[in-house]
């Protein structure tokens, strides 16, 4: 389809609501980060694209964790869902609302929905053993049970799927379970539920799966399923719950599940109310806006299945295509808080631009349900050949000959270059609409060698003046084409290319438009990434030892802190600067701010890492290490007896 000559589009777009019991981690980002390209494509090219988001804050997972911090459930998803909107922010995630599912508008549609179910005799009711803890004198449900997959024999699996072979199951299906509240044996006791007649809406999900936009392996899946699984819905748990109460019973809770997707309706509604847009005119049996939801392939059951269903029961329009992507890696193996490699995306934001890792993603996604890895060497290899040795390259080699010329660029451009990369418009828009990002990288950095290309075989710099600013100004027009292709991907940065071209209209179609007014000064867009280790300190190994030389390389100094100040955007860092005696003064970020005031350290004698490597960080440069102790109370510096001066060595 050549995107670029159809019609106005409306668009609705969700990604899937991240629960509300912990941080983000980089899976999480890589999902928004596939959205969020998706969204700002859209928009630029003309289309109107709305991104919507809420947090997950219903069920057992929220209720484990308020009771394992010991706070009430309200708290923490309060809590959660400010660290939530800051960490997508870091990484540029422009959501159009980002909502709760804790919601006076989520509660509403529930109930709407439950009801328009129940009059369609779509519930049904029937009683069922339950696992029990005695000792809690509760039900337990979902999260609350853990042990054997009943499918693949998988140990140590939450009672509502199995992490492993991606099985949803009852929680009673489980084998061995025993309570995650108390750690007995939970006993089988009577309960009744309600259920959602799936069975009965099996015309519905067979149309839906004909006509919608879902990926092949994902058709595949949801058929085997409806062809032979498809089993009445429980849709209800039992107090204490913390979710919606089922409307005309006691003692009964939607099931997290039900009220998550909807969640999607209630965060469009929450902010058409305040942006004076209705309901119908977006999502409604007839509204003109398609829906598209994108979710990694752990939940395609749920989005494939039980949510058509219950759209189709309340006679609102289904999704008109789920984009299902698998899981990321990180150097290979699975994300494992232990190995070092569960990283949150905070964590990960101070030590590398958020941007860059955006582009990673970009350039390893595609339209598959494949998982991703997450390579920390290859990025780093990656970001400084691709951005800072080619795209950043191009503005950094060519800026100073225009600077000559007042910042004015000449008319006398060059035309083949030019149009060579303005004809690549429709394969670029068609591999983002398509969601193959990776191709559309590869297509642009193609466009970048061409133009790195054309500055060389032009030699500016043996050139008279006047045509080495006609070649830089042909290739700054050529990157400004780059830039707005790459917008979608990294935002930023773009922002910034833009600033110092002094370009106002940017979008896929401005593609024509001129540079009038003279530039501005270059400034670097993007430092190269030194080599990234996440790894947690080795365990001391009793017979590496090291040689008395080794040990001298290291240059400790005595350092007198003359201030300490915050990092404005770091979590973790304070900034130190030291008075280093004859070594001078050195600034130096260390990770100390949890366990510091900065008005405390002042005048403060510590001991540096002299001869360490300086490192560019994003807040700065850091020029040296200072010696700290740490345990999970808290960081001790190191700190020589009174009567060391600044300056002394360590030996
Ligand atoms: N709360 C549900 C979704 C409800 S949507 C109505 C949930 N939350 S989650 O926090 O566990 O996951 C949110 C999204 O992140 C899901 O799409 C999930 O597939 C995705 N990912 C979780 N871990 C991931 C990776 N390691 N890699 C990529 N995506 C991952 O499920
Ligand atoms: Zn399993």
């Amino acid at each position: 389809m050549d995107v670029a000559n159809t019609k106005k589009r409306k668009i609705l777009v969700t990604q899937a609501l991240p629960y509300a019991n912990s941080s983000l981690h980089l899976g999480h980002i890589l999902e928004a980060v596939q959205t969020d390209i998706w969204v700002r494509f859209n928009n630029l090219i003309g289309n109107e694209c709305l991104f919507f988001c809420a947090d997950d804050t219903h069920g057992t997972p929220v209720m484990l964790k308020a009771k394992e911090l010991g706070v009430e459930p309200e708290q923490l998803i309060k809590d959660v869902k400010l660290d939530h909107i800051e960490t997508y922010k870091l990484y540029d995630i422009d959501f159009t609302n980002f909502h709760t599912t804790h919601s006076d508008e989520n509660k509403k549609y529930s109930e709407f929905i439950y009801n328009e179910a129940k009059n369609k005799d779509l519930i049904t009711r029937k009683t069922i053993k339950q696992l029990f803890d005695e000792q809690e004198s509760m039900f337990l449900s979902d999260r609350f049970v853990k042990g054997a997959c009943p499918k693949c024999n998988e140990e140590n699996q939450y009672g509502d799927g199995c992490s492993k072979c991606g099985a949803t199951y009852d929680v009673s299906e489980i084998k061995n379970p025993i309570s995650a509240l108390s750690g007995t044996t939970p006993i089988h006791k009577d309960s009744e539920h309600i259920f959602f007649n799936l069975p009965k809406q099996i015309n519905v999900l067979k149309d839906f799966l004909q006509k919608s936009d879902l990926q092949k392996p994902i058709v595949n899946k949801l058929s085997e399923w409806v062809n032979d699984d498809l089993q009445q819905w429980d849709i209800s748990r039992d107090a204490p719950y913390f979710g919606f109460s089922i409307p005309g019973e006691i003692d009964k809770y939607f099931y997290v599940w039900l009220d998550a997707p909807i969640g999607y309706l209630a965060a469009i509604e929450n902010w058409a109310a305040s942006n004076d847009k209705k309901m119908e005119e977006l999502w409604s049996k007839d509204s003109n806006y398609e829906i598209y939801h994108f979710i990694g392939k752990d939940i395609a059951y749920f989005h494939g299945l039980f949510w058509p269903a219950l759209l189709d029961s309340a006679n609102l329009k289904l999704p008109d295509g789920i984009y299902v992507h698998g899981f990321l890696t990180i150097n290979g193996e699975k994300m494992s808080k232990s190995k070092g490699t569960g990283i949150l995306a905070r964590e990960f934001a101070e030590v590398c631009d958020p941007e860059t890792l955006r582009y990673y993603f970009a350039a390893k996604l595609n339209d598959k349900v494949e998982d991703i890895d997450l390579n920390l060497e290859d990025y780093v290899t990656r970001i400084n050949s691709d951005l800072v040795g080619k795209y950043c390259n191009i503005a950094s080699r060519c800026s100073s000959f225009i600077k000559k010329n007042d910042n004015k660029l000449s008319d006398n451009i060059n035309n083949e270059l030019i149009e060579s990369i303005k004809s690549k418009k429709p394969l670029v828009t068609s591999h983002y609409n398509s969601r193959n990002y990776s191709k559309a990288v590869r297509l642009i950095m193609e466009m970048a060698d061409d133009i790195n290309k054309y500055i060389n075989d032009s030699t500016p710099w043996k050139k008279e003046l006047n045509e080495a600013i006609d070649i830089s100004s042909s290739a700054l027009y050529a990157f400004r084409l780059v830039s707005i292709y790459l917008q979608p991907i990294i935002p930023n940065i773009t922002k910034n290319a833009f600033e110092f071209l002094n370009s106002t209209e940017n979008s896929f179609e401005d593609l024509d438009k001129m540079l009038k007014k003279p530039i501005n000064n270059y400034v670097p867009l993007l430092n190269r990434l030194e080599p990234i280790n996440l790894k947690k300190d080795e365990p001391m190994n009793d017979n590496n030892f090291i040689d008395i030389k080794q040990f001298a390389d290291v240059d400790l100094r005595v350092a007198q802190i003359v201030e300490a100040s915050l990092v404005e955007g770091a979590d973790k860092l304070l900034k130190l600067n030291l008075n280093v005696g004859e070594l001078g003064d050195r600034q130096v970020f260390a990770g100390i701010k949890k366990a510091y005031n900065p008005e405390d350290l002042t005048d403060k004698l510590v001991i540096l890492v002299s001869n360490l490597e300086p490192r560019q960080m994003k807040f700065g440069l850091s020029e040296g290490m200072v010696l700290a102790s740490s345990d999970d109370e808290g960081i001790y510096l190191i700190s020589p007896d009174s009567g060391a001066k600044p300056g002394l060595r360590v030996k």
